[in-house]
Parts: structure tokens; C-alpha cells; sequence
């Protein structure tokens, strides 16, 4: 299956990600993370990505197409993919329905005023790079999966989040009618949306988005 994951930061795409990318048997493909690991290991990419990220805003459409592009031709995505963050403005869209379309689109639904929160306390393993929220954990520096350190996106310091949830309502948004079928132009016919409410237990979303695509 092909499938996206649309929805605005903190609404528990990756998390959510992992388990289904697992049940369909598809690769998880974040381009945060692709960006993120560009930018530990200082490749031209990621070099060139890192102001953006570190300001909130959405790399230039060109890097992030060709990397996806690339990430899209490798053999483990011949049976499909879940895309966690791509495609964010139209133009990516477009180019994603010339390249390889989705089948299915699960727009994963929180209230603004809950994502704040969900960013400020989210923390990371360097190890694994599970994903978890300090009210969950007993220690907020110790990874409960692998016991490696967990550690604070630079992103998710409340300014920056204002920032990417403005990039998310400006330039992400319009992809629900997008991907609806109702604007113009549009490459392909037909409703692709789903729509899941992200607003309730991690466990209920996992399964109401299985549910959706049914
Ligand atoms: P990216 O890494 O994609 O960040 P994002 O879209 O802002 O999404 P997040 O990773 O912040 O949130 P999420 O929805 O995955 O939530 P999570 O599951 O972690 O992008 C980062 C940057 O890269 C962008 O700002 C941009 O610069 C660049 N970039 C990436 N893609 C790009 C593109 N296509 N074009 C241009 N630029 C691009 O959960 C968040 C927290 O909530 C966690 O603490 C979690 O434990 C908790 N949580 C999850 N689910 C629940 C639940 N059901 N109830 C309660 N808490 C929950």
C-alpha cells in the first residue's frame, strides 16, 4: 500500500507510523528524520537544511523532492510506503502523484491548543529514536525501551512551534481539499482523504486509522 500521512506537528504522525508501517509491511519514510540524519552527518543536504529546520520553516520544495525522489526508487518501496511529512505544499503533492501516487491519505486530526504541550514534552532516544512524552516516562533522560539517553528536539521550543504550526496552516493545510479531489489543478480523480480523530488515546488512533483503510 501507499499511503501519507498528513497532519500538523505533534499530531503523532511518527508515532503512530511506526506500529502501521509495521502491520502493512511498508517502510517508514519521515523526511524530518532523512533531514535530521542529513544533518548529523553533514551532507550537502543536510547542510542546507538545517537553517530551516532550526527556524521551523519548510525546506525549499527542490531538495526535499529530489530526496524523496531518490528514497522512492530503492527497492524496499517496490510493495509501497508510508510517508511520514511529505508530501507539505501542493507542489510537493504534484510532484508526488508524477512519481509514485498514494493510494490513501490519513489525515491524522488534533486541535491546535493540544500540540503544544505534546511538542514542549516530547523527548527522543539518540539510540532508537523512539519517541515519547515526559508525562509517560519515569525518567525523563533514560529511554524505557533501550536505557539510551533521551534528548530534546531543537524544534520544539515554543517559538519555533508557532512557527511550523503557521508553515502547517499556510502551506500543508490546503492538501486536505488537495487530496480530496476538489481543487484544481489536480492530477488524479478522486476522494483519497481519510480522516482520523488524533485526539484520543495512542492505541485508539492506531486503530481507527486501520479502520479508515478498510
Ligand atoms: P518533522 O520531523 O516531519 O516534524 P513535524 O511534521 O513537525 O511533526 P512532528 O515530528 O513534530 O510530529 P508528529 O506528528 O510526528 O508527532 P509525534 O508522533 O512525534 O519535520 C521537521 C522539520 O523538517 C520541518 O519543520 C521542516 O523544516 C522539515 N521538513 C520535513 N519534511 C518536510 C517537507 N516535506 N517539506 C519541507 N520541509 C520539511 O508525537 C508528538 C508528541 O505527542 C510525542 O511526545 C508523543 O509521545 C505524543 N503523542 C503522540 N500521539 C499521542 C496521543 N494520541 N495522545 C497524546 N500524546 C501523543
Amino acid at each position: 500500500m501507499k499511503l501519507i500521512f498528513l497532519g500538523p506537528p505533534g499530531a503523532g504522525k511518527g508515532t503512530q507510523a511506526v506500529g502501521v508501517s509495521a502491520h502493512l509491511g511498508v517502510p517508514h519514510i519521515s523526511t524530518g528524520d532523512m533531514f535530521r540524519s542529513a544533518i548529523r552527518n553533514e551532507t550537502p543536504t543536510g547542510l542546507e537544511a538545517k537553517r530551516y529546520l532550526d527556524a521551523g520553516e519548510l525546506v525549499p520544495d527542490s531538495v526535499t523532492i529530489a530526496m524523496v525522489r531518490e528514497r522512492l526508487a530503492m527497492d524496499d518501496c517496490k510493495n509501497g510506503y508510508l510517508l511520514d511529512g511529505f508530501p507539505r505544499t501542493v507542489d510537493q503533492a504534484m510532484a508526488l502523484d508524477q512519481i509514485d501516487p498514494p493510494e490513501a491519505v490519513v489525515d491524522i486530526n488534533v486541535p491546535d491548543e493540544r500540540l503544544l504541550s505534546r511538542l514542549t514534552g516530547r523527548r527522543v532516544c539518540g539510540k532508537c529514536q523512539g519517541t515519547f512524552h515526559i508525562s509517560k516516562l519515569e525518567d525523563e533522560h533514560t529511554c524505557p525501551i533501550c536505557g539510551g539517553e533521551l534528548y530534546q528536539r531543537n524544534d520544539d521550543q515554543p517559538e519555533t512551534i508557532a512557527t511550523r504550526l503557521k508553515a502547517y496552516h499556510d502551506s500543508t493545510e490546503p492538501l486536505i481539499d488537495y487530496y480530496k479531489g476538489v481543487t484544481e489543478p489536480r492530477l488524479i480523480e478522486g476522494n483519497r482523504l481519510k480522516t482520523v480523530n488524533g485526539d484520543t488515546k495512542p492505541e485508539d488512533v492506531f486503530k481507527n486509522i486501520l479502520a479508515s483503510l478498510e
